[in-house]
């Protein structure tokens, strides 16, 4: 097997089928120490399934890999040991004390100077004046970073994130990301799932994940030069007549609701300006503009819609 010191995460080819579902179908993946690595998809795309095999949680139907330079299935346990993983889900003790969920954690782990390990946690994610606080009392935002907090305990080398954000509000999910990036300042590598348009423009790198496949991937820039997307920006009037118009005109293959503005997306750039100029003299302005991330998953989304098979 090809081995590649480089990659923190390197895999190749992952599937796993849960029945007759195939929920990941032959994945490959590489991320570079150091790296923040967003993992996008629709509900039920694979994410959580990939990030499980990744990290030896889950054996895979096919396709083979290695996490920190460790064989995903035969070396599980060894990675289980360097990684930080925060599940989808709060898994914390709602009834046990934010110091006292750090300190069972660092328990488990054996952490050597444990004292002073879960102090330092504490401070780091500013839980000193809440050390107290009952978990199950915090608000969203504080549980998700308790969560980070104890994924941190064993001073892990890479971070599996699943949709740490989720349910956080706006405010909560900077402060958490200026910490991804603190963390990633210090060499940690961090694979993170979301739903969030905003949070996949803070990861250095990303793929997009969708019926199991691996669609896309690549820095946010390339993603969307890659696309081959041209797109236009519509405003004023009537836009839900619009949108209704624009979905019967062939040239127009995607329109979509971006807060009062319309989008219209085409792979044909001098088509798509035709099918404009014809509603020019209307009540719409419209504007041609760079084409964003979220036109593109939305694309990506819509076509292997069509070319699902299961
Ligand atoms: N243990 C399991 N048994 C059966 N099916 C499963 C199991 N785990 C996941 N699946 C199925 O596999 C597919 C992928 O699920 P997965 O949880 O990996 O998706 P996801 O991208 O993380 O979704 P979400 O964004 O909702 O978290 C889904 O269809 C799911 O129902
Ligand atoms: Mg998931």
């Amino acid at each position: 097997m090809h081995i590649n010191d480089e990659w923190v995460i390197d895999v190749q080819d992952l599937v796993k089928k849960f029945g007759e579902k195939v929920a990941v179908d032959q994945v490959s993946l590489q991320i570079k120490k150091g790296e923040v690595f967003g993992f996008l998809g629709p509900n039920g795309s694979g994410k959580t399934t990939t990030m499980r095999m990744i990290c030896g949680l889950l054996t895979p139907d096919g396709g083979q890999g290695r996490c920190l330079g460790k064989d995903i299935v035969k070396e599980a346990k060894a990675i289980h040991k360097q990684i930080g993983y925060m599940t989808q889900k709060f898994s914390y003790y709602e009834d046990l004390t934010v110091r006292e969920n750090i300190d069972f954690v660092a328990r488990l782990y054996q952490v050597e100077n444990r004292k002073k390990i879960v102090n330092d946690v504490i401070e780091e994610l500013e839980f000193s004046w809440r050390d107290k606080q009952l978990a199950g009392s915090l608000s969203g935002g504080w549980k998700q970073r308790l969560a980070l907090g104890a994924a941190l305990v064993h001073s892990p080398k890479l971070l599996l994130l699943d949709e740490p954000t989720a349910g956080v509000d706006p405010s909560a999910r900077r402060d958490f990301w200026d910490q991804i990036h603190q963390l990633a300042a210090r060499g940690i590598t961090t694979l993170v799932s979301t739903h969030y348009m905003d949070e996949a423009d803070r990861c250095h790198r990303l793929a997009y994940v969708a019926y199991g496949h691996l669609i896309t991937y690549g820095t946010a820039d390339s993603i969307i030069e890659e696309s081959g997307l041209c797109t236009y920006q519509a405003k004023g009037g009537d836009l839900f007549a619009l949108d209704k118009k624009l979905q019967q005109d062939p040239a127009v293959e995607q329109v979509s609701a971006f807060g009062t503005s319309l989008h219209l997306c085409a792979l044909d750039e001098a088509a798509l300006d035709k099918a404009v100029s014809q509603y020019s003299d209307g009540p719409y302005q419209f504007e041609k503009i760079a084409t964003t991330l979220e036109d593109v998953f939305i694309y990506l989304m819509s076509k292997n819609k069509e070319q699902k098979t299961w």
